[in-house]
């Protein structure tokens, strides 16, 4: 493992890609590689030990592939089975979404009223609360949790009149409570940020935990001399453990910078 070595991002589909956007933004010169475990989507709705099997068997593929940090780009990962993947010594470190969403929503707020959108299982685990409160516990955290906002991504329906619908719906609660933050507790949900925004008005901001997890990743690597100055030859990688003309599909309408190939992976 040295500075050219990859940053291994996977996610239980294509929500991730929100992820590798943001990371190819402000880490551009670095080498990422993307594993999507379509086959055991959505993780949502798996249990504890499904979930916690199906992201310790990525992360031994993505470490056999060379990487130098891996990240979780799954906030239900991150939530339901962070905690047994920390029991399992790596050596590189692996990054979870929950830590850097909470720092951001306490940085944002302003009337300490902060909602989150995850998955149920996410909503369930209440990752989120205990994150914020740990940081300042008169914070009020409202937990809301949509699989169905999920699978419209999954499928591919960001902009539909049926998203607004769906997300009117889901938020009207946290709306009713007063929040001034809304964490996308959720990878696929930044596709959905501008029905979103729509929906929950301009006097509540919307915050994405990749936003603050790529200083988090940027600072690990310097700190570690691990910044690739190898400038102009950076590669993505895409795996599925999917259909792969299926994940080119998706990744046309959800990455900056659309892959041409994606490798087979079984998991
Ligand atoms: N994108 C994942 C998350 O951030 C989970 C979606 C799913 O597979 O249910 O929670």
């Amino acid at each position: 493992m040295d500075s050219r070595s990859s940053i291994g991002i996977f996610d239980s589909g294509i929500g991730g890609l929100a992820v590798v956007n943001t990371i190819s933004r402000v880490l551009e010169q670095e080498n990422l590689m993307y594993v999507a475990d379509s086959k055991n989507f959505p993780y949502g709705t798996k249990t504890k030990n499904q979930i916690a099997q199906f992201s310790e068997r990525i992360t031994r593929l993505l470490l056999k592939k060379d990487v130098k940090a891996i990240i979780v780009a799954c906030n239900t990962v991150s939530s339901i089975a962070m905690p047994l993947l920390k029991e399992i010594s790596y050596p590189v470190p692996v990054f979870g979404m929950i830590q850097s969403g909470a720092i951001l929503a306490v940085k944002t707020t302003k009337n300490k009223k902060i909602g989150v959108i995850s998955t149920p299982l996410t909503a369930a685990s209440h990752a989120y609360k205990k994150e914020i409160r740990k940081l300042d516990d008169s914070i009020e955290v409202f937990e809301i949790g949509s699989q169905r906002m999920v699978n419209l991504v999954e499928n591919g329906n960001k902009t539909r009149e049926r998203a607004y619908e769906l997300v009117k719906g889901k938020l009207q609660s946290v709306i009713s409570a007063k929040i001034d933050t809304l964490v996308l507790g959720c990878t696929h949900f930044p596709f959905l940020d501008k029905v979103v925004k729509n929906v929950v008005g301009k006097d509540v901001k919307v915050v994405d935990p990749a936003d603050e997890l790529v200083l988090k990743l940027g600072e690990f690597l310097k700190l570690n001399n691990l910044i690739n100055k190898s400038l102009g030859i950076n590669t993505r990688k895409f795996f599925t453990t999917g259909r792969k003309e299926e994940f080119l599909i998706k990744a046309k309408l959800f990455l900056d910078d659309f892959p041409k190939e994606v490798h087979k992976l079984d998991v």
